[in-house]
């Protein structure tokens, strides 16, 4: 398949980019190629699964880079052989390169780059690094993106149940003229492309991920956490709270009914009392001026302050990282929204 022939055939988006499936890849792209994946985390494992399952019988074709620790005892546990960064890296056509992002800048300094030579395609699940200016790959090699939008875990499941899963893909940087048929074909191999797969570059891939994860995500958080200690202060017993906002299931069907129904249309299905009490609140609400808010956080994040935020943030010993691991992680019975839903758990079995 040629350059042109991806163009060619490729459903356009209304607003830009194309829009890929299976039949854009080339069954055969990976045939020659030799594939590192680096990491073997929360992403990396799954898509080595999924890879080593598309590309069998060429299994051997792929290895693991990791630093010794457990991730590594686990690639090796799955059957992979697991190299140093360096060595796998040396030893590919193809670099994956799945480590945590603020990870990323020190470990292409010392292993990846004085690993790579020209003709190589580097490939990064996250925009992040490419966008706000932390790592420079050199010419002469493929700089690839494929970005899942899909947790690692539920990546296999679904790859296993042959439904796929959404991701952006794009090319940064194309030296060997196959770029596109190297991405395409990657993307068929992890399962990508059986749901479907937007053209998006690095930079507005990491801007979106950021926003969103920043904006309304920050929200949805803190609605739920101010709604539960509102309501559990005005006398609302707080199993009932959580049952409320997410134990039920009811939330997850909204969330289902935006996508099956549409946004504005899914509201309908509520009543009328939902319906104009929604509306109403959201009218009170308006003043707050949370455009204006999730504005300003936009452009701190497309100026690559966040990110240099979040490097200093890791250079300090992640001070504020480790207080939100500690919430996510801690004990739910310290917290009363945690023994809520224990509760819940427990009469529900
Ligand atoms: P992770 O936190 O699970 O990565 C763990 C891996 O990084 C292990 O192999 C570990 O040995 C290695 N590692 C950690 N610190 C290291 C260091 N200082 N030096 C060398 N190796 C080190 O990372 P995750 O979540 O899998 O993310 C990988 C990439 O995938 C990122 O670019 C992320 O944005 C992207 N991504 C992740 C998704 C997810 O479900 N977690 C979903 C979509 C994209």
């Amino acid at each position: 398949m040629t350059e042109n022939s991806v163009d060619n055939q490729t459903s356009p988006v209304p607003h830009g980019g194309r829009f890929f499936t299976a039949q854009h890849a080339d069954p055969h792209a990976l045939d020659t190629e030799r594939l590192a994946v680096i990491g073997y985390g929360h992403l990396g494992r799954p898509f080595a699964l999924n890879l080593r399952d598309s590309m069998a019988p060429r299994g051997a074709a792929l290895t693991v880079g990791n630093v010794a620790d457990e991730y590594a005892d686990q690639a090796r546990a799955d059957g992979f052989a697991v190299l140093s960064i360096g060595q796998a890296v040396a030893s590919a056509d193809i670099v994956l390169i799945l480590l945590p992002d603020e990870v990323i800048p020190e470990v292409f300094v010392t292993d990846i780059a004085p690993n790579i030579s020209p003709g190589m395609a580097i490939v990064f699940a996250s925009g992040y690094n490419l966008a706000y200016g932390l790592i420079t790959p050199a010419e002469g090699i493929d700089i690839l993106l494929l970005a899942p939008r899909m947790a690692g875990e539920n990546a296999r499941q679904r790859f296993l149940n042959r439904e796929g899963f959404f991701a952006y893909v794009s090319v940064e940087q194309d030296a060997s003229g196959k770029a596109w048929r190297r991405v395409l074909g990657l993307a068929d191999a992890v399962g990508v492309l059986r749901a479907g797969a937007i053209e998006l570059d690095a930079r507005r891939e990491a801007d979106l991920d950021l926003f969103i994860e920043q904006t309304m995500g920050a929200l949805l958080g803190l609605s739920i956490m101010t709604a539960f200690t509102v309501g559990v202060d005005s006398g609302i017993p707080p199993e009932a709270m959580v049952m409320e906002m997410y134990m039920s299931q009811e939330m997850e069907m909204v969330f289902r009914s935006f996508r099956e129904e549409g946004f504005y249309r899914a509201s309908s299905v509520h009543g009328p009392t939902a319906l104009y009490g929604g509306f109403v609140r959201t009218m009170q609400f308006l003043p707050l001026d949370l455009g204006g808010l999730f504005r300003k956080v936009l452009a701190e994040i497309q100026a690559g302050q966040f990110a240099r935020q979040f490097q200093a943030e890791r250079e300090a010993g992640y001070p504020m990282l480790r207080q939100a691991e500690a919430l996510s992680s801690g004990d739910p019975a310290s917290e009363p929204i945690g023994r809520a839903e224990a509760h819940v758990r427990t009469m529900l079995g």
